[in-house]
């Protein structure tokens, strides 16, 4: 059921790579609930084709752009507003990419050129998005800016290395640019922690599915999807939320509350106590 939150609002949404994309189910809400908007991805992920199918489908033009080059991103935020008509009001932060992941390398001996990638690509690009759109003066005031997180920013997962830290800095970023921009422009900037998501990008890690099982056994609600985290993504970049910024807002089901749960007790072989 839509409910219209983003009627006449326009964004910029990367990171929609597939149909398990998070950005692409924040693509199709966004659409059902009446914004316009531009998609954007790295040029290479382009070659696969498959966002093409997301712009017929939600009537948005792709524009590309490598999230690590600043030129990129100030043609993607100038073209973006020739594109829609005005200025911006929602941005979708959706890169992540880590080269010592991919390669398995372990934290302890993580690569430091693939380390500064990582950084460059997934964290840095927030701060350089924000930058070339506040010196274009492209997003509108209380315009909302979410990008996306993993919990592993605050508690150690030995697999998820070093996005770790990439994540850390991610959301220290949010919380950087969001004072600044919030008191010159009123702009908000959240990160959103999502649940751990069948994605390209999520599948990468070594031991996903184990651990997906593993976080759905401990979370009260189970893992949230991606179509739950595209709704939360679309409430904050609504005016229902006006007042949320500098956030690091847990989407997981409850899972960052909950020590351990009954159902992991008892595959351990725990008797409950009464
Ligand atoms: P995905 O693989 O579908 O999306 C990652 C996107 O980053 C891809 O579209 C890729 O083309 C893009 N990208 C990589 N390098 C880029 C560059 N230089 N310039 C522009 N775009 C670039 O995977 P997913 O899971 O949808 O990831 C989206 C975000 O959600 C990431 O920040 C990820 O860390 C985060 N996240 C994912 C979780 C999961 O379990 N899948 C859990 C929590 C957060």
């Amino acid at each position: 059921m839509a409910y219209n939150l983003l009627k006449g609002k326009r964004g910029i949404i990367t990171g929609a790579l597939d149909e398990n994309s998070i950005a692409w189910k924040v693509a199709e809400k966004a659409h059902e609930e009446g914004a316009t908007f531009v998609l954007t991805n790295a040029p290479i992920a382009m070659r696969m084709g498959e966002i093409k199918v997301l712009a017929e489908k939600t009537g948005s033009e792709i524009i590309p752009a490598d999230a690590t080059n600043v030129d990129d991103l100030t043609n993607l935020f100038t073209k973006s507003q020739e594109v829609l008509g005005g200025k911006i009001d929602f941005v979708l932060h959706s890169i992540g990419m880590s080269v010592n992941i991919r390669k398995k390398i372990p934290y302890t001996e993580s690569n430091y050129d693939y380390f500064m990638k990582g950084i460059d690509v997934s964290a840095m690009s927030l701060h350089k998005m924000l930058s070339v759109a506040r010196k274009l003066d492209a997003i509108n005031e209380w315009g909302s800016v979410v990008a996306l997180t993993y919990m592993a920013a605050q508690r150690t997962y030995p697999f998820y290395t070093d996005m770790a830290d990439i994540k850390a800095m991610l959301e220290s970023i949010a919380r950087s640019f969001g004072y600044h921009y919030g008191v010159e422009k009123k702009v908000r900037i959240n990160t959103v922690s999502q649940s751990p998501t069948k994605t390209t990008a999520g599948s990468g890690i070594k031991g996903f599915g184990d651990f997906f099982d593993f976080a759905n056994a401990i979370a009260p609600l189970g893992n949230a999807d991606a179509e739950s985290c595209a709704n939360y993504c679309v409430t904050l970049f609504s005016d229902l939320t006006k007042m949320v910024t500098m956030q690091n807002l847990f989407h997981d089901g409850g899972y960052s509350s909950t020590g351990i749960s009954m159902d992991v007790m008892e595959r351990l072989g725990v008797e409950e106590q009464s």
